[in-house]
């Protein structure tokens, strides 16, 4: 096969929800239809127990099970899968937020009880924000939840998405008698049975013939007929191109559970979902099927055994092939680069392989050489765009508890701030570090983890900061950013590439600023620095 064929066939996603919608439990299921696993049980979830944030051993065994199941890869009816994993805890999001930048399309899970979450909300709006295909899985239908319509009202307006149902369910929890399959026009009894052998699909092309009120009861069916016709009057008709460019959600109902509705979705996962798709860099568009190499890193882990102080970098091939012991050039640092061992992911393992193709991701060993963000090519001095930081939303100074090993404590901050744990800032006034997280959990992380594996010890205080402003002036040398800076001086901070940050202490106090400086830009996440 040649390598645009190789390409071609690979379809790279992200399975996003709130924690307890299903993620894991889908994951599993669609790994059993791969062949990947043999049973189901075998994908670990990568929850943080509730209750445990104090648990140091939890922190450590969800690292653990997160590096073994940072992708999951498997072939299905000559595909190439490629599922990354997206922590659905939220101190954990901006994790989410970055993987993001390296999967091609998503499914988002709903629970049919619960409905729109918070989570789920935030990470859909990074996706429309990047004009991600999405896939609406709505899950657990095995119970009591919420009426269908409802249902895809609140996806609409929650999560602003234009939605159109390609399956459609025939009852609900104690009544779920199936679903009738839009897509493939044919209906699936649910038998509750997670064995059911998944080809028991009945071909049904024409509703209103009678036997469907033999095999579901006319009740059922009548019901079944009188909604589909609401179905096809409100909603658009499924149209890929819509779908591609992000602005048409198809729908899916099923129980991840009872492996119901899985395959279903699978397999118009696979004829939809979007192969390899082009990225934007500083200087040009690249695309997947272009000659050289080109890829970036969405994902640094570091290893678990603290005496060995390697990480592994995940790299997303964005085009070409990645071979290796091949030189290529680590753009930031302007240096070759070779890997003899560059990883590759089948579900629950990682294999050294020769070559991986756009659309892939490798793991890298790396010393210390990368940080997130980071571009590799065959030579082109060009950078991906687009892996922002978002604007942390806790604060604290970190303070040396330990005045021996303040080496110690800066090298770890830096390399732990550079996996993307959290962000820092050093302050413009008189050069303290203040640590920004996304969650509380982080503080405990990073305490824990320069104690283990740097022996160095810290303590926080608090920084009275709501959130993180980018800041970049119309025109620097004016007389409004001068003021600004004099007057906020005590807020200001630089992060880790040196741009100008407001910490802003509330939402008042960014406002007033916009009213007060119109010249001086505020930007909530660092993209516009790359973009
Ligand atoms: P997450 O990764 O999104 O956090 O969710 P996960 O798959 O772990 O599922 C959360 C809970 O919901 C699990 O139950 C799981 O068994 C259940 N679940 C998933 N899909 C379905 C479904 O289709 N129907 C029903 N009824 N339940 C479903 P748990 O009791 O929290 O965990 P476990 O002890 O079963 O592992």
């Amino acid at each position: 096969m040649g390598f645009k064929d190789e390409i071609k066939r690979r379809r790279t996603f992200g399975i996003i929800s709130h924690p307890d919608a299903g993620k894991t439990t889908l994951t599993e299921k669609l790994l059993l239809f791969g062949g990947a696993i043999q049973e189901a049980g075998a994908v670990k979830s990568n929850k943080i127990k509730k209750g445990a944030t104090s648990d140091f051993m939890e922190i450590e065994r969800q690292r653990g099970i997160s590096v073994a199941t940072s992708v999951l890869a498997f072939i299905y009816k000559d595909k190439k899968i490629n599922i990354l994993d997206t922590p659905g805890h939220k101190d954990f999001a901006e994790d989410t937020f970055r993987t993001l930048t390296a999967v091609d399309s998503v499914i988002v899970v709903i629970d049919v009880a619960k409905g729109v979450e918070e989570q789920t909300e935030k990470l859909v709006k990074v996706c429309r924000m990047r004009k991600i295909p999405i896939i609406v899985f709505i899950n657990k239908l095995d119970r009591e939840g919420k009426d269908a319509f409802d249902l895809l009202d609140e996806v609409e307006q929650k999560l602003g998405l234009k939605v159109t149902p390609l399956s459609f369910p025939i009852g609900m929890g104690y009544d779920f008698k199936g679903i009738y399959n839009i897509w493939e026009k044919n209906i699936n009894l649910f038998e509750g049975d997670s064995r059911k052998n998944i080809e028991e699909t009945i071909a049904f092309s024409d509703i209103e013939s009678k036997e469907l009120d033999t095999i579901v009861g006319e009740k059922a069916a009548n019901r079944l007929r009188e909604e589909l016709e609401l179905v096809y009057e409100i909603y658009p008709d499924f149209d890929r191109e819509a779908y591609l460019k992000g602005d048409l959600q198809p729908v899916f109902f099923g129980s991840a559970l009872n492996n119901f509705g899985v395959r279903e979705l699978l397999d118009c996962f696979i004829e939809i979902a979007p192969t390899p798709r082009p990225k934007d860099s500083d200087t040009r568009l690249v695309n997947p099927d272009e000659d050289v190499f080109s890829g970036f890193v969405f994902k640094i882990h570091a290893n678990m055994d603290p005496k060995h102080r390697d990480r592994i970098a995940f790299v997303k091939i964005v085009s070409g092939t990645f071979e290796k012991n091949k030189p290529y050039l680590h753009v930031r640092q302007g240096k070759k680069m070779k890997f003899s061992s560059p990883n590759a992911f089948f579900a629950e393992k990682k294999e050294i392989v020769d070559i991986s193709y756009a659309g892939d991701i490798v793991g890298l060993h790396d010393t210390g050489n990368f940080k997130i963000g980071d571009t590799l090519t065959e030579g082109e001095g060009m950078n991906f765009k687009g892996i922002p930081s978002f604007s942390p939303e806790h604060f604290r100074y970190i303070n040396n508890a330990d005045p021996l090993k303040s080496k110690q404590l800066e090298k770890g901050i830096d390399q732990l701030m550079d996996e993307g744990v959290a962000q820092l800032f050093t302050l413009e006034m008189n050069g303290r570090k203040v640590i920004g997280t996304v969650g509380a959990l982080q503080y405990e992380v990073i305490q824990y983890r320069l104690e283990h594996e740097y022996g160095a010890k810290c303590t926080y205080e608090n920084f009275p900061a709501y959130k993180a402003c980018w800041v970049k002036p119309k025109d620097s040398k004016n007389e409004e950013f001068a003021e600004f800076k004099r007057v906020k001086q005590k807020f200001l901070g630089h992060d880790k590439y040196g741009q100008l940050v407001f910490l802003a202490d509330s939402e008042f106090s960014i406002q007033m600023t916009q009213q007060k400086y119109p010249s001086v830009e505020l930007f909530f996440t660092s993209d516009f620095r790359i973009t």
